[in-house]
């Protein structure tokens, strides 16, 4: 590499430091709830672990505890060793695949309907979002994706790996569904097919979609797919925590159900839920997951212990209600977000304290920090110019007191 193109770098990285935007990794540790940061232990409202089952160390132990119990040869193995096409494919991951087909299927059931969805695997979210876009579009077919402005980076990417030429994309402004439905009526007969994309709640706004709506518009146009990402609601919406289309009754409308398992689920990897023949052809023509590793069996292994408690923890996911009810309503009218969309009325549980200037947001999240939170600063470009935040998570391990403290300090 030439000096000048080190010397480039390190201009452009003083740059950043100097508009507050540098990016660094932190050293800490954790300890349960709390992480040691700099010296300090600190309250972790930060994570996106929802349910408190990442800082769980009795859960943990029981996983543990149960593994040790099987033969030494059927316990799962701590790699894949290769993608799922070639030998990468193993009891865990199938036994996954069925136990969340199972449960889709149970929460329709809940809901007078009946679907049948597949579902296939991924290793992250991340994956999922750069690859199922592009796989759907490989097809000779006129194609328009319409997303909201703040879907997420990963979608974002999967946008632009749909390279086609006969792929067409617009964004419609954060939840404004006139908006989008201004986009679908400009959409001549040339168009074959629509596919809309949203997230259920919004990873940095913390708000959600209205997916009765966005069916009802569906309904409208046989050419309209619905893809919605719900990496920040599974495990905390729904009557079994399957997400915010359970808890809206549109489980069955949803063509491309997303959901991770980093977040409320405490491991990793993604799932969708989707048409059989949908599966297929992911299988057939979706890069990461042709071109990856396997996630461990062992992962998987301790996402079904998960999911078999997921659908039982509605005390917890009561509870984080509450507490993310408390504190949204703490937060200062202009310290919110000032565009939202069409409330629908489903608190989650990120609450962004919106400052707009990075450096005051950052000097912000240092107050907190002094207060005993692990609060953290979130600026451009992870969010829109001018909407730097601190971007306040409840979890339900967190107690009442926990969140009035935090409420005081802000
Ligand atoms: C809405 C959304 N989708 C997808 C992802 C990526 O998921 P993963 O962390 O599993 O790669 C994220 C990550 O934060 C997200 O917020």
């Amino acid at each position: 590499m030439t000096n000048h193109i080190i010397n480039q770098l390190q201009e452009s990285l003083e740059n950043l430091k100097t508009n507050q935007q540098y990016r660094q990794i932190p050293h800490l540790q954790h300890h349960g709830q709390y992480i040691n940061h700099k010296g300090q232990t600190l309250l972790n409202i930060a994570s996106n672990d929802y349910l408190g089952l990442g800082s769980d160390s009795e859960l943990q132990a029981e996983f543990l505890y149960e593994l040790n119990q099987l033969p030494a040869a059927q316990r799962p193995k701590m790699s894949a060793t290769s993608s799922r096409l070639l030998t990468g494919n193993n009891i865990q991951l199938q036994a996954l695949e069925s136990e969340l087909k199972n449960w889709y299927e149970s929460a329709l059931e809940g809901q007078n309907t009946s679907n049948s969805k597949s579902v296939l695997i991924f290793n992250s979210g991340y994956h999922a979002n750069i690859g199922i876009l592009p796989a759907l579009t490989t097809l000779p077919v006129k194609t328009l994706i319409l997303a909201d402005k703040l879907v997420h980076a990963s979608i974002i990417d999967g946008i632009r790996l749909s390279q086609s030429k006969l792929v067409s994309y617009r964004r419609y402004r954060h939840n404004d569904y006139e908006h989008l439905a201004k986009f679908i009526e400009q959409a001549d007969s040339t168009v074959e097919r629509i596919i809309i994309v949203t997230e259920s709640i919004f990873s940095m706004d913390g708000d959600c979609a209205d997916l009765i709506t966005l069916v009802k518009l569906k309904n409208k146009d046989p050419r309209i797919e619905l893809y919605v990402d719900e990496a920040h609601a599974v495990g905390i919406l729904g009557n079994t925590g399957l997400g915010l289309a359970e808890a809206t009754k549109t489980l069955a409308d949803i063509d491309y159900l997303v959901g991770t398992f980093g977040k409320a689920f405490a491991s990793i990897g993604a799932y969708i839920m989707c048409n059989d023949i949908v599966k297929q052809w992911l299988i057939n023509q979706m890069r990461p997951l042709i071109f990856s590793t396997a996630l461990p069996p062992i992962n998987h292994a301790w996402t079904r212990f998960i999911l078999g408690k997921i659908p039982h923890l509605t005390e917890q996911r009561l509870h984080l209600l509450q507490l993310s009810t408390m504190l949204s309503a703490a937060i200062p009218e202009r310290y919110c977000i000032i565009e939202t969309g069409q409330e629908i009325g489903y608190q989650s549980p990120i609450i962004p304290y919106v400052i707009g200037d990075n450096a005051l947001t950052v000097a912000k999240a240092n107050q907190l920090q002094s207060a005993g939170f692990y609060a953290l600063p979130v600026r451009p470009p992870t969010v829109p110019a001018n909407t730097a935040r601190i971007r306040l998570v409840m979890n339900a391990k967190l107690s009442d007191e926990d969140c009035q403290r935090l409420i005081e300090h802000l």
